[in-house]
C-alpha cells in the first residue's frame, strides 16, 4: 500500500480528531517542555487557548513574547496560564540568571512559533539573532514548528515565500496558514490555525520526532566515493552527502549514538555526530566492517563506487602516456551487500538512486542484497536527489511501500528515521514475542 506522510495546513475549522485520539493512547509525550514564541500579529490574542490546550495534554509551556507579541496579548494573562513567568527580553538580567537564553533553548524539547507575524520568518530564515526568541530559534536542537499569521498580501509577497522555502529547507515544519476572513477585512490566505488544530499539530509533531532511538548505535554512510587514478585524478559522482548528513542529525535527534562515515564532502559535521571521513570505496568498507559489530543500526546511504581503477599511477598521469587511453576497472566490495551477509547482522537500511524502473530496481535489490528496508529516489528528476536542497523517496519494506512527497532531506530524513524505529521497534518486538512462545 502506498501512504503518505501526515500534513497539516488544511483550511480553517479543520479537525483530526482520530489523531489526538490515537495520541492520548500510545504516543502522549509526558512532560514535554514546549517553549512558545509569540510575535506581534492579532492572532496572539489566541495563545492563551493554546496554553491551556498544551498544559491540558501534559505539557510544561514557556510562553515568549516578542516586542510586538506584547502589543496584542498579556504577560499577565500567559502567565496566569501556563503557570511560569513570560520571558520577553534578552536584556533581562534577573530572569537570565535564572535560566539563560541558551539553557532555556537547551531546556525546550519542542519550540513552537504561534504566530509567527511577517518579521519574524524573516529573521529565523536569515539567522538574525537580535531578540529572544530569534536567539533560542538558532541555538536550540529542538525541532521547530512554525505557524504564519498574517494579512493575505504579506504572505502572498515573494519575500515572504522565500522565508518560507528557506525554514522549510532548514528542517522547519510550517503548518497552515489557512484560508479565511481576515481581521483587516481581507478575505485569503493567512490566517493562524486555530489553537486546537495547532496543539494537535504540535502533538503529532512530538511524537514524529520523540527519541525512539534512544541508547541505540547507529552507523551511517554519506557521500561519494573517490577511486584514485593517480595522485590528482580520480573516478567519483556527484553525491553532495546531504541526505546521509541528513539521516545522522536525524537518527541523532531521536537519541541515537551516531557514527557517520563520510566520503569527501563539504558539510559541517550534525551536532552530537561522530563522524570518520574516508576517501575510496576500499576506506569506506574497512571502517563498516570494523565497525559493524557494535552497531544496532546501519544507514547506508553513501553513493559507494562499484568500480576502481585496476591500478592508481604513483605520479601524474601525462599527456602522451599511451596507457591512459584504456582505464581497466575491477570491482569494489560490496558493503551493503557484505552487512547484509553477516550473521548476526544489524538492522540494515539501503538507499538506492535510480533512474527508471524505479520501484522494481528497489524492490529486487531490496531481496537481493537482504535488506531490512530501503530508501529508492528518482535521479533523473533534476533538481532532486543528488547535489540538491530536497527529495522525494519511498520507503520500501517487508509490510509495504510509503512515498515521502518532496521536502527538505532533513524532513526527508526525519519520515524516514520515524518510520524506520517503528519497523525496527516492531521486528524486536516480533522476535520477542517468538523467543518467549
Ligand atoms: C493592529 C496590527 C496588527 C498586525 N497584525 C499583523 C499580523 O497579523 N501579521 C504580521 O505579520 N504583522 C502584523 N502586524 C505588523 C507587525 O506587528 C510588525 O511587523 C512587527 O514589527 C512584528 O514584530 P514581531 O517581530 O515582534 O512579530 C500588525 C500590526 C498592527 C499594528
Amino acid at each position: 500500500m502506498l501512504s503518505r506522510g501526515v500534513s497539516f495546513g488544511k483550511g480553517a475549522g479543520t479537525r483530526t480528531i482520530t489523531i489526538f485520539a490515537r495520541l492520548q493512547q500510545n504516543d502522549r509525550v509526558p512532560k514535554a517542555n514546549i517553549i512558545l514564541g509569540i510575535g506581534g500579529s492579532i492572532a496572539a490574542a489566541k495563545t492563551p487557548r493554546l496554553v491551556r490546550l498544551l498544559r491540558k495534554e501534559g505539557a510544561v509551556v514557556q510562553p515568549v513574547l516578542t516586542r510586538s507579541g506584547k502589543e496584542f496579548v498579556t504577560a499577565t494573562t500567559l502567565s496566569a496560564l501556563s503557570g511560569r513567568p513570560v520571558r520577553d527580553e534578552l536584556w533581562d538580567m534577573e530572569a537570565e540568571h535564572a535560566m539563560n537564553h541558551i539553557e532555556l533553548a537547551r531546556w525546550a524539547d519542542l519550540l513552537v512559533v504561534a504566530p509567527a507575524s511577517a518579521n519574524v520568518l524573516g529573521s529565523l530564515a536569515n539567522g538574525l539573532a537580535n531578540d529572544l526568541l530569534s536567539c533560542i530559534y538558532l541555538a536550540t536542537a529542538a525541532p521547530v514548528l512554525v505557524a504564519p499569521a498574517m494579512n493575505q498580501g504579506m504572505w502572498n509577497h515573494p519575500a515572504t515565500q522565500r522565508n518560507v522555502a528557506t525554514l522549510r529547507a532548514d528542517g522547519v515544519q510550517i503548518v497552515g496558514p489557512a484560508t479565511g476572513e481576515q481581521a483587516c477585512g481581507d478575505f485569503g490566505p493567512g490566517r493562524m490555525l486555530e489553537p486546537e488544530d495547532l496543539a494537535e499539530a504540535a502533538l503529532q509533531f512530538m511524537a514524529d520526532n520523540r527519541r525512539r532511538l534512544d541508547g541505540l548505535r547507529i552507523l551511517v554512510t554519506a557521500g561519494p566515493t573517490r577511486e584514485a587514478l593517480d595522485p590528482v585524478r580520480y573516478i567519483s559522482n556527484a553525491s553532495s552527502g546531504r541526505q546521509g548528513f541528513a539521516v545522522a542529525q536525524a537518527a541523532c535527534e531521536a537519541g541515537a549514538h551516531v557514527t557517520l562515515v563520510s566520503g569527501p564532502v563539504e558539510l559541517e559535521t550534525p551536532s552530537g555526530v561522530e563522524r570518520v571521513d574516508v576517501v575510496s570505496a576500499s576506506d569506506m568498507s574497512s571502517v563498516v566492517m570494523e565497525r559493524v559489530a557494535e552497531c544496532d543500526m546501519v544507514f547506508a546511504v553513501a553513493a559507494v563506487a562499484d568500480h576502481r581503477p585496476e591500478r592508481r599511477f604513483e605520479s601524474k598521469i601525462k599527456r602522451q602516456r599511451s596507457s591512459i587511453q584504456r582505464v581497466q576497472l575491477v570491482e569494489n566490495e560490496d558493503i551493503i551487500g557484505n552487512v547484509g551477509s553477516l550473521r548476526p547482522r544489524p538492522f540494515l537500511v539501503g538507499f538506492a538512486a535510480e533512474t527508471e524502473d524505479i520501484l522494481a530496481n528497489a524492490r529486487e535489490k531490496r531481496l537481493r542484497k537482504n535488506l531490512d528496508a530501503i530508501v529508492v529516489n528518482d535521479v533523473s528528476d533534476q533538481g532532486l536527489g543528488f547535489d540538491s536542497a530536497e527529495n522525494e523517496v519511498t520507503l520500501i519494506h517487508s509490510d509495504g511501500e510509503e512515498l515521502f512527497e518532496r521536502a527538505s532531506k532533513l524532513e526527508i530524513a526525519r519520515k524516514i528515521v520515524n518510520r524506520v524505529s517503528d519497523i525496527y521497534h516492531s521486528a524486536a518486538a516480533s522476535r520477542l514475542e517468538s523467543l518467549v512462545s
